[in-house]
């Protein structure tokens, strides 16, 4: 069955280069004014302007779907998340509020580690249920693919449990989502004073046993002071693509830990947050096949400054935006607040914004040949907004403004009932 979408007052292609965005090419929507997008079985039959589609023999038979004049675009494709976990850790976010920071809460056996103990005692049921409710407020907010973290078990039972609730949450759809292997995130306490035994159990033991089982595509390393150093990111990262799973580093998020670098030099698919990154960083990571990917709702959260999104594009690396939805640094899945927050405080353009938030986050996914785009043979997953400018979305922060979803051809969520 075929459907037709009409009376798309801004339609945003993303039409361009087939490889991540850079520079100016970062400025380019495929703006189409009065365009018109046909969906057949999951996929994009053809987008553009509207007399060409209607041309389209398929057209003819096909249910129709008004866009009323509004906005459409490709789902957000928010490559880094943390989405699994059984508690918010509001306390933290209380002590913060009076004045403790990050890194003091983290010492003190909060942070991550009470996020662990957390995982670690829930059942897979209650991790996948509340998986399962996040995806669908996630879909809704207008994001059509997740990148999904495990790294909150940091051991192989847990780690798999996590990664088996992500899985079953997948297979349930209709959000997409990205397993990626975390076990790198923190030593755990039953390894304190002996970091390299768990190194070498997160590459020896764990990293295999997630690849026999085929339930991560990518291995992340939280390559940072207190927590793994550019070395033992190395091993990691070795470790990862001897078991051929794609890479990624969270990099230079509290300091410069040399995690820009490790990821040029790893090959990884994607480096993120480069909150500390410097000039010689971003030139490495310019002249890699990684993305750049710009984190800054946990620059907002932690009130730490933002990492240089406008320096990024002008030296030519290929930015992307996502929220790292997690109960520490970031509890927000919404990507408009990023948007937001990337041109207010980055000084992205809103063109840019969206770029970062769909072509270029499919790419730090490894999805840029058939995600991220609206042309003939990509995923069918884009948005109706609200609004009747692209412009709308990151200026009117914090209101919600999805119209509604469509996820591999198929309308998932919507907020009114479509007249078709
Ligand atoms: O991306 N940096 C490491 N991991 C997360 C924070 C995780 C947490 O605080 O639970 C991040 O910010
Ligand atoms: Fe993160």
């Amino acid at each position: 069955m075929s459907c037709l979408i009409l009376n798309i007052g801004q339609l945003l292609t993303m039409v361009g280069a087939d490889r991540p965005r850079r520079g100016r090419e970062m400025s380019s929507l495929g703006l189409i004014m009065d365009g018109a997008v046909l969906v057949e079985d999951g996929k994009i039959a053809a987008a553009g302007f509207k007399d060409l589609v209607l041309n389209d023999g398929r057209a003819k038979s096909s249910r129709i779907i008004d866009a009323g004049g509004r906005v459409v675009l490709p789902g957000f494709v928010d490559s880094h998340a943390h989405p699994v976990f059984a508690a918010p850790r509001l306390d933290d976010f209380e002590s913060r509020a009076k004045g403790a920071t990050y890194e003091e809460l983290a010492a003190a056996g909060g942070g991550i580690l009470s996020t662990v103990a957390g995982v670690r005692s829930a059942t897979l049921d209650s991790l996948t249920a509340d998986l399962r409710e996040r995806a669908r407020r996630i879909l809704e907010s207008g994001t059509t693919t997740l990148e999904a973290k495990s790294g909150y078990g940091l051991d192989l039972d847990s780690e798999l449990k996590m990664l088996r609730a992500i899985a079953t949450v997948a297979s349930m759809g209709p959000l997409e989502l990205v397993p990626t292997f975390l076990g790198a995130h923190a030593v755990p306490p039953e390894y304190k004073g002996r970091r390299d035994d768990y190194v070498r159990a997160v590459c020896e033991q764990m990293i295999p046993a997630v690849a026999r089982e085929g339930l991560a595509r990518f291995v992340d390393v939280f390559c940072e002071e207190g927590y793994f150093t550019a070395a033992e990111s190395r091993r990691v990262l070795d470790a990862a693509a001897k078991a051929g799973l794609k890479r990624k580093v969270h990099a230079d998020q509290l300091t410069r830990g040399g995690g820009a670098g490790v990821a040029a030099g790893a090959g990884a698919v994607s480096a993120d947050h480069l909150e500390c990154a410097e000039e010689a960083d971003i030139s490495a990571l310019a002249a890699s096949g990684a993305v750049a990917t710009l984190l800054p709702g946990s620059n907002y959260f932690l009130a730490k400054p933002y990492p240089p999104g406008r320096r990024f594009i002008d030296m030519g690396a290929a930015v992307a935006l996502a929220t790292d939805f997690n109960p520490g640094s970031c509890p927000c899945w919404d990507m408009r607040m990023i948007l937001s927050i990337a041109t207010t405080q980055m000084k992205l353009t809103p063109a840019e914004a969206l770029v970062a938030a769909t072509v270029n986050g499919a790419y730090a996914l490894d999805l840029g040949a058939t995600h991220g785009v609206l042309r003939a043979g990509m995923a069918a997953d884009l948005v109706c907004w609200e609004a009747s400018d692209f412009r709308e979305l990151p200026y009117y922060f914090g209101a919600p403004t999805v119209a509604w979803v469509m996820k591999a051809g198929k309308v998932a969520y919507s907020r009114e009932t479509l007249k078709l």
